[in-house]
């Protein structure tokens, strides 16, 4: 059997008492930081008292076969931090291991998808969702892709969620993020995201000392938003209740 399980938001504080049995059960446990800053695997170690194996982007996106031949025999664990169905390198392990004849199971955990709700943002109002890359990603090229996204989340009148490309070295921080935005502002030249544009930084949702900053480009680029994990959110038409929220609780943080 092949079980995924959501880690939440930002530590072992966050996994659920089912994920935590599922593990416990288990013969091998994996666990994939790759793709987040989660920071509660020593101690998910001590809840679990097993070995937590660490897989690598290749072990899962190309080596995801050895994984599902592995729960053909085997109960495997597979910790993801979130929700594990957010990425759709998960969604497609699920589908793969089904194909194979696999029993599968699901063990859900908040995502970042919708602790987006705690900045007064409607979770429904959102269109599509971005990532920014580095841009060793991308050969150095801007990432057009993201402008397209918020263009048209614009001209909808929804709320663009962007995350923060990560590497093993490194996250991508809001003001870069930002600065790339800004980058492709000027070969497009749309007015999409300029320094007047108003943008919500939710940084660390989850975590004893997360913070959500609102404000201008202009008056955030150069704001030191802490240790990551983070998103930065493009606003698109506000309800009167989301402006108030945003206005009235959260522009004296900055
Ligand atoms: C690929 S997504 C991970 C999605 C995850 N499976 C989930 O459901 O939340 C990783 C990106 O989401 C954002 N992110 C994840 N957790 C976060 C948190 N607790 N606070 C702020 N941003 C977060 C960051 O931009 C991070 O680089």
């Amino acid at each position: 059997m092949l079980t995924l399980v959501g880690l939440g938001l930002y530590d072992e504080k966050d996994v659920t008492q089912r994920g935590i049995d599922a593990a416990k059960a288990a013969d091998v446990i994996y666990i994939e930081l790759y793709t987040n800053a989660w920071h509660g695997k020593d101690g998910l170690e001590k809840i679990v008292g097993k070995k937590i194996t660490e897989l690598m982007r290749e072990d899962l996106e190309q080596g995801a076969g050895k994984i599902i031949d592995e729960a053909k025999t085997k109960d495997v664990v597979l910790f993801i931090s979130g929700d594990p169905l957010i990425a759709t390198t998960h969604s497609t392990l699920l589908s793969d291991a089904k194909h194979a004849g696999v029993e599968t199971r699901v063990v859900h955990n908040a995502s970042i998808v919708s602790a987006i709700g705690e900045t007064g943002l409607h979770v429904y109002k959102f269109g599509a969702t971005a990532t920014v890359p580095f841009p060793e990603k991308t050969g150095g090229k801007l990432p057009e892709s993201v402008y397209g996204v918020l263009a048209s989340n614009k001209a909808a009148g929804l709320h663009t969620l962007l995350l923060l490309d990560i590497t093993t070295e490194k996250c991508m921080t809001p003001n870069e993020a930002m600065s790339t935005l800004l980058e492709l502002e000027k070969t497009r030249g749309e007015k999409i995201f300029t320094e007047e544009t108003d943008v919500v930084v939710f940084a660390r949702a989850g975590a004893p000392d997360a913070k959500i900053f609102f404000g201008t480009v202009r008056d955030m680029k150069d704001v030191d938003f802490g240790m990551p994990p983070m998103v930065v959110i493009v606003p698109g038409k506000l309800h009167f209740s989301e402006r108030e929220f945003l206005e009235s609780r959260l522009k004296g943080q900055l």
